[in-house]
């Protein structure tokens, strides 16, 4: 685990967009004065109020990857013929070996983790306090040091512009609030030819049932895609070719700035 000042990527203020610089348990900004904490190694950026995002997920931090959670979620979301672990198409799809790579929405870090050998150096950042401790911890545990993570927001993300040749989303798109400010911002910090991977939920499979997605909406707010409304909204952003893998309502897509 590196520090969060010794990780060569720029963070930036929240207020001011200056750059900010490490001091002792915080990042401060020379500009405007804006200090952002850092709690155990993990910088604590601002975050919407009144979302109910981040303490579901807190909540589920500690059993998420264990065999009550993850395994069980995605079996139902892809059926018996997806792979059998997402992550390898993932890192296929985004060839990050030697490269800088986000991973955006990390929850507990098990992308991040698994590409964090080969990368260059990996940044998780999830709006969820619970994961990302969680995320650091379990790092830290395999001993990984090409890493780190911060608290922060996919619709407001405090890097600056062309810092990523790669970014990554798993099974976090359709929970963000703003999805098009959210894209937007993974567009702002991939270097000109960077790539967008990730996965999220397809109109398909058990979610073709107009029951199971207007639950999904009025319970946690998720939005389910096709793949015409997915690609609509990548190229929206300024992404020039996507291309998609289904697998019952799983949907793998990677998309090039
Ligand atoms: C289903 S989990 C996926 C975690 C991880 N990417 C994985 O593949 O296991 C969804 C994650 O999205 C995060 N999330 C939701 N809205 C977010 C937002 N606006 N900004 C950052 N993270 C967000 C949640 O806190 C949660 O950790
Ligand atoms: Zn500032």
């Amino acid at each position: 685990m590196r520090d969060p000042d010794r990780t060569g990527v720029t963070l930036t203020c929240p207020r001011c967009e200056a750059a900010l610089s490490a001091r002792d348990r915080e990042l401060r900004c020379d500009t405007c004065g804006e200090s952002v904490p850092v709690v155990d190694g993990i910088p604590h950026f601002p975050v919407a109020a009144g979302s109910t995002v981040p303490s579901a997920f807190d909540a589920l931090s500690s059993i998420y990857e264990t065999r009550f959670w993850f395994p069980v979620v995605y079996r139902l979301i892809g059926g018996l013929r997806a792979p059998a672990d997402d992550r390898s198409l993932l890192a296929d799809a985004l060839d990050g070996a030697g490269a800088e790579v986000l991973n955006v929405a990390c929850g507990t870090g098990r992308f991040t983790r698994y590409i964090a050998t080969d990368a260059a150096f990996v940044w998780g950042i999830d709006v969820s306090t619970g994961m990302v401790r969680r995320a650091q911890r379990y790092a830290a545990r395999d001993g990984l040091d090409a890493i780190a993570f911060a608290r922060m927001d996919a619709e407001n993300l405090r890097f600056k512009e062309a810092t990523f040749d790669g970014v990554s989303c798993c099974w976090a798109l359709h929970l963000f609030g703003e999805i098009p400010t959210a894209v937007a911002e993974m567009y702002r910090v991939l270097t000109p030819d960077g790539r967008l991977v990730g996965t999220t939920l397809s109109r398909d499979w058990l979610l073709a049932l107009p029951g199971a997605r207007s639950v999904l909406r009025r319970t946690i707010g998720v939005r389910v895609f096709d793949r015409e409304g997915l690609r609509d909204l990548l190229f929206d952003a300024g992404f020039t070719t996507v291309q998609f893998e289904r697998y019952g309502a799983a949907l793998f897509f990677s998309a090039e700035k």
